[in-house]
């Protein structure tokens, strides 16, 4: 075997044991770089004789080439083996079961708003807001309940600090201030609920410092008591679920309605726990009533031209009522396992920016 063979032999030896592109590549310089033995070789070629030169060259010339052409196909080799190397490894195993998507709920007091909004939403109501602080003139006065009345006291008032004029704000301890706001501002028909947060001194189980109630208003110019009972015995009906609901309007007093009624539902009790919907027993949900004349003449209207009917309800009551939830303090806990156990979503609440329709 000629030296040529030889040097031949070991390179193309070289390239097919490199293992990586890394190996080849230093094989590659090892072979054919600047200083590579192929090369070193070829600059000898100088001081031979021309006919021995000429032969010399040409044999180290197919050397070079056949290590060259060695070395790129050992390179496309070792490219395509990375590629499926990589590929395997980064496979996507798409027989593995999905992970479970985390998502958020809603606290069930703002799912019960939602579905009560719903609900007024479908029979044309919009939704109308007023401020937590309140005047006296607005939480009391203007609906009926002067400063002697003994409304008030019932109401166990968070009082402000007084402003310049000494008077005291207050927080509101319900949420009919805001049907003289708005007997103030919209010209009737007037058709509105208003959801929003209250505030009495008391707490125990049943009661809460902060609570939410919703309130409605409808005025018009021949809304009659025909009128709130049928709205009223709807809502029930579609909060509850129960297409037979029992409702019963019970005689009672709010100063800012007169005749004034509380809505009671048909449940009965078994072993402590209660149904809604049978039985002969009866569960009082909310508070209604006719417009008192007077509190429309303090909002500036005339009670000869339009009348109406208002109603209240506690917005905690009703979600516990609804979900079984036995204690209002839980509500405000934030306790993320009590929430999760509810595991509320969000609703579409579709019709409410549209507002009133045409008339009452
Ligand atoms: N404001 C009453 C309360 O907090 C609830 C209520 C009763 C509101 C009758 C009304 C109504 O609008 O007509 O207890």
């Amino acid at each position: 075997m000629t030296e040529m063979d030889t040097l031949k032999a070991e390179l193309l030896a070289c390239v097919a044991a490199a293992t990586d592109l890394a190996a080849l590549e230093a094989v590659r310089l090892d072979a054919l770089g600047k200083k590579g033995r192929i090369s070193v070789q070829l600059k000898t070629l100088g001081g031979l004789e021309p006919e021995l030169r000429k032969q010399t060259g040409q044999a180290l010339n197919l050397v070079k080439d056949e290590v060259a052409e060695a070395i790129s196909m050992r390179q496309t080799e070792l490219e395509a083996d990375a590629l499926s190397a990589q590929l395997a490894k980064e496979r996507v195993d798409i027989s593995l079961p999905v992970q479970p998507p985390l998502a958020g709920g809603i606290h069930p007091l703002s799912r019960t708003m939602e579905e009560i909004a719903a609900i007024f939403a479908d029979m044309g109501f919009s939704i109308a807001e007023g401020p937590d602080i309140e005047t006296d003139f607005y939480n009391f006065t203007a609906l009926n309940i002067p400063p002697e009345h003994p409304a008030r006291q019932e109401h166990d008032t968070f009082y402000l600090r007084p402003d310049e004029t000494g008077v005291r704000p207050v927080l509101r301890t319900h949420t009919s201030p805001v049907q003289i706001r708005t007997m103030q501002q919209v010209k009737p028909p007037i058709r509105i609920i208003v959801p929003g947060r209250t505030y009495r001194s008391d707490h125990d189980a049943t009661h809460s410092p902060m609570f939410h109630q919703c309130e409605g208003l409808v005025i018009g110019k021949d809304i009659h008591m025909g009128h709130l009972k049928g709205c009223l015995i709807d809502f029930c009906r579609a909060f509850f679920g129960v297409d037979d609901l029992p409702v019963r309007f019970r005689p009672s007093f709010f100063p800012f309605t007169e005749p004034s009624a509380e809505v009671d539902i048909g449940c009965r009790r078994v072993d402590g726990k209660l149904e809604i919907g049978t039985g002969d027993d009866w569960l009082e949900i909310l508070g209604s009533g006719m417009v008192h004349p007077r509190v429309i003449e303090n909002c500036g209207l005339d009670p000869d031209q339009v009348q109406g009917f208002a109603f209240g309800m506690g917005i905690e009551r009703l979600a516990m009522l609804k979900y079984g939830i036995p204690d209002l303090r839980t509500f405000y806990d934030s306790d993320l396992r009590w929430l999760r156990h509810y595991g509320f979503m969000p609703i579409d609440v579709p019709a409410l920016h549209t507002g009133l329709d045409e008339g009452v």
